[in-house]
């Protein structure tokens, strides 16, 4: 792409849609290479803005890789002149305010490997249309704020017995050439993004679920045959997120049927298709043999997010796609608040920030870095971002804490009730909690409009005479791309104190609870505690109670005091995260001036206390026991030395290791499961400890330790267990002894295309065994599918995203190995080029050398030839 096409949208330029679409009439034959599609429209001139007299304005209608057939308006074939194809799409003269177009045109679903409109994977027809996929399968106003009621027909072969669409099948028959015929029809107005069809030969499982008011709902899950072993999961989760919905948000379903079909081929998790969610196979399917707890979970919050959107994305969805938070954000908050409280709040917490800490922030101080509600766009798929997602879910969160749950269930009932059926802004939202409750969330608005993550400044005096305890703290956001002189924001800050022997201290300001909500509001501010006794020891942000990084000046023995004394789990291990990434620091430090790495002493004390706690969370002890990722550390501040961080984690693991391991082997020992698999909290969390001791056992680097991740190895009792076993082995373990056991695990699994994608990821993403010689041999082997968006991010993304150690090996042959890979597969799919990129877009971070060598890379794609809208974006804001 030359600069010159590249066409940035912008918010402010807005307007409503000149033409409505009150229903549409859609009918396939589907065909791998010419699939006809034909469609009426029902359209009428937008009462919100006509004006009186007025001359009628063309109607555009929006289309990409279509063959354009035939336009009829009112069952008369337009002529040429009424109409012109322009690059995107098809602008047509009308005559009158209401009429109906036909349109006829011709698709080659065999030929999409961009995985957007409709295209096959293994030879099963299926859509992605959000958000502008459904202009490559016909010429439509493909924007969210045109809703219309959607009747399908499809027809095809007979050896694709299964057709869907969205809502209720209404007719089904057989052409007279033999052909199959359904129709469905779904009631409720929709934008294009939320079509959804699929054809093929599936099996499926059925369940069902009687609403709040006792309507009984049935459930599909579709698979091909060889999977259909593996829906309960993903069947369990569905009933749990419909009657959690009902519960927690006075949310009924509203179809008499919800369908989920299991894709292969996808480039996201998942999609919200009105009534017929279509789902990242990886994404729904599990057993307990082949799948991880990590799986396992990840499918129970997947299910769950796709099932909310059901009120939060389609009874209310987005105006246009600035608002795109309005949907995400509150739906992964909703998602997140149900994992919770069917797992462990704080295990689920933990995870979530630390993506946030991890990657988020990392987005969010890079070239790309955008508000939660972005102003400016070349190409929207570039902004199905964490920041859109998971920093759009903490500023819902942020918002439910400052108004408490009952205020924020008000504000959230309003704007179901008001908004339903429309298309609305994320102001829309903002204005509902608001009105519910007479509340003012004005300057908070500002999360939407900034971006960037605040740094806030805490520090503190105690003054014993008058029993008194403030604390001062200051914000400030750092300056990002287009955004200079950031404003202060609103921002709840939940706090508690600690007694000297530890106990929680009752706060008067708070009515006597030990811990209060704090807001900032200013760029820096005084908060003061009265009748406070001895000097105590402040818990600052419990809970992560917003995106912030949060700077104090804990000394090694406060953050092991907080570590065991802290009433807040999250906040006990983030005082652990606290002490690790301070000793790493240290350690990072010796390494760059050439001194011998020393025994991070605390670490491993504070380390050896929560393994002796037994009254603790085993799943939290895991969490705690885990040392901050290359990436985190890298997200600490400062110019990114990648061999430092890799030196210090290094020795900092094999310290703790050594030092502590006799008790994990006690642990390991006590924590072995003698029942069946079970995905339920408690055993995930025993498993997770058991498993993070085998880790470190193994790192130690006995043979007795390896001898025990064999036995669990080849016992392969449950997926969680064998990889992890594995994983220990292949990283701890000889060259050869790996070999052995990937081969072994492959000949196992090789006909279950998941755990290909995890044995491959095992690979890549290994410190020691991942290297680019290695990598580059994966991509050669058979299992590997280019056209495969799981493969390709099990592989590549598994060794750029996930092994820091060899994806910057100091020769700077993998960044080179990256652009490679992106510019290849931008011809494929633009999407997951795009995405793909993401580790060289921070080049500026890191040390001169490696700051020179991904800038080339960089480079090396921007001079390459036409790229597509999406990677263009991407590079050209990088190389600014
Ligand atoms: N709405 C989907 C979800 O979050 C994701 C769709 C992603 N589409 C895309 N083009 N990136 O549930
Ligand atoms: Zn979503």
């Amino acid at each position: 792409m030359k600069d010159s096409q590249a066409r940035t949208i912008y918010l402010k330029d807005y307007q409503a849609p000149d033409y409505l679409v009150d229903h549409t009439d859609l009918s396939f034959e589907l065909d791998p290479h010419a699939t006809l599609v034909k469609s009426k429209l029902k359209i009428r001139r937008n009462p919100a803005v006509a004006q009186a007299n007025e001359t009628l304005p063309p109607l555009w209608l929006d289309g990409a890789d279509l063959e354009l057939l035939s336009v009829s308006i009112n069952g008369e074939l337009l002529p040429a002149h009424r109409y012109q194809q322009r690059a995107g799409g098809l602008s047509l003269s009308t005559d009158a305010p209401e009429f109906e177009l036909e349109v006829h045109t011709r698709i080659a679903p065999e030929a999409n490997t961009s995985l957007e409109g409709l295209y096959l994977s293994n030879g099963m027809y299926c859509t992605q249309c959000e958000a502008e996929g459904f202009r490559k399968i016909t010429f439509y106003p493909d924007r969210p704020d045109v809703m219309s009621v959607f009747t399908t027909t499809i027809v095809a072969p007979a050896s694709y017995p299964v057709l869907l669409s969205n809502g209720n099948k209404v007719d089904s028959g057989t052409t007279e050439d033999g052909r199959l015929r359904v129709t469905w029809e779904d009631p409720f107005a929709k934008p294009s993004y939320l079509f959804a069809l699929v054809a093929g030969d599936l099996q499926h499982v059925e369940d069902s679920f009687t609403t709040c008011s006792g309507r009984e709902v049935k459930l599909q899950l579709f698979t091909e045959a060889r999977n259909i072993g593996k829906c309960a999961h993903a069947m369990t989760s569905l009933k749990h997120s419909m009657r959690w919905d009902e519960e927690v948000y006075g949310r009924e379903y509203d179809l008499d049927i919800f369908m989920i079909v299991a894709v292969d081929h996808f480039n996201m998790g998942a999609m919200e298709n009105k009534g017929l969610n279509i789902f990242n196979s990886a994404c729904v399917l599990a057993s307990p043999e082949t799948a991880t707890d990590a799986a396992f979970q990840r499918i129970e919050s997947i299910v769950a997010h796709e099932y909310f959107h059901n009120w939060s994305g389609n009874r209310v969805t987005c105006r246009d796609w600035f608002q795109l938070s309005l949907k995400e954000g509150f739906t992964v908050f909703r998602d997140a608040e149900f994992s919770a409280d069917m797992n462990s709040r704080a295990v689920k917490r933990i995870e979530d920030v630390t993506l946030l800490r991890t990657s988020q922030f990392a987005e969010d101080a890079g070239p790309m870095s955008h508000p939660v509600r972005p102003d400016s766009y070349m190409e929207i798929s570039n902004f199905y971002t964490l920041t859109v997602y998971e920093k759009g879910a903490e500023v819902v969160r942020m918002i439910h804490t400052i108004l408490g749950p009952e205020a924020f269930r008000r504000g959230s009932d309003l704007y179901f009730e008001r908004h339903d059926g429309c298309a609305v802004t994320c102001e829309d939202f903002v204005a509902a909690m608001e009105d519910a409750n007479g509340a003012d969330l004005k300057q908070f608005r500002r999360w939407y409009s900034q971006a960037g993550t605040p740094v806030l400044d805490v520090e503190d005096t105690y003054n014993e005479a008058l029993g008194e305890y403030s604390l001062t703290i200051r914000q400030q956001t750092p300056e990002t791309p287009g955004q200079k002189g950031k404003l202060p924001l609103h921002i709840p800050i939940t706090v508690g104190l600690l007694a000297e022997d530890g106990s929680p201290l009752r706060l008067d300001d708070a009515a006597g609870q030990m811990e209060v909500v704090l807001h900032l509001t200013e760029a820096s501010q005084n908060f003061t505690f009265a009748g406070i006794a001895s000097r105590p020891l402040p818990s600052l942000l419990r809970g992560f109670s917003a995106p912030v990084k949060l700077r104090y000046d804990y000394s090694s023995a406060q953050l092991q005091f907080l570590m065991q004394h802290d009433t807040d789990p999250f906040n006990r291990w983030d005082a652990c995260q606290r002490l690790s990434i301070n000793s790493l620091q240290t350690l990072q430090q010796q390494y760059r001036s050439g001194e011998a790495l020393q025994q991070p002493a605390a670490l491993i004390e504070g380390y050896a206390a929560v393994l002796d706690d037994a009254a603790l969370d085993p799943a939290l002890v895991a969490k705690m026991l885990a040392l901050p990722s290359a990436q985190e550390i890298a997200e600490q501040g400062g110019e990114i030395d990648a061999a430092a961080i890799i030196a210090a984690r290094t020795f900092a693991r094999d310290a703790i290791a050594t030092a502590l391991a006799e008790r994990f082997l006690t642990r390991y020992h006590a924590l072995e499961q003698h029942k069946p698999y079970s995905p339920t909290a408690e055993d995930i969390a025993e498993r997770s400890l058991k498993n993070t001791c085998l880790f470190y056992l193994c790192a130690a680097g006995s043979a007795d330790a390896l001898a025990l991740a064999k036995g669990q190895f080849e016992r392969g009792e449950n997926m969680t267990d064998t990889a992890a076993a594995l994983a220990a082995l292949v990283e701890f373990g000889t060259e050869t002894q790996a070999e052995g056991f990937l081969q072994a695990f492959y000949q196992q699994w090789q006909q279950d295309t998941q755990v290909v994608e995890t044995w491959f990821g095992l690979q890549s993403g290994s410190a020691k065994f991942g290297t680019l010689e290695r990598v580059q041999k994966l991509i050669a082997h058979p299992a590997f599918e280019v056209k495969n968006p799981n493969k390709v991010r099990a592989v590549i993304a598994g060794f750029a995203m996930r092994n820091f150690t060899q994806f910057h090996r100091a020769d700077g042959s993998g960044y080179t190995f990256l652009a490679d890979q992106v510019i290849a597969l931008d011809k494929l799919n633009p999407q997951i080029a795009a995405r793909l990129v993401t580790p060289l877009t921070r080049w500026k971070k890191y040390r001169a050398q490696e700051s020179a060598q991904i800038h080339a890379a960089l480079q090396k794609i921007s001079v390459s030839g036409e790229l597509s809208r999406d990677l263009y974006e991407v590079v050209s804001k990088s190389l600014e």
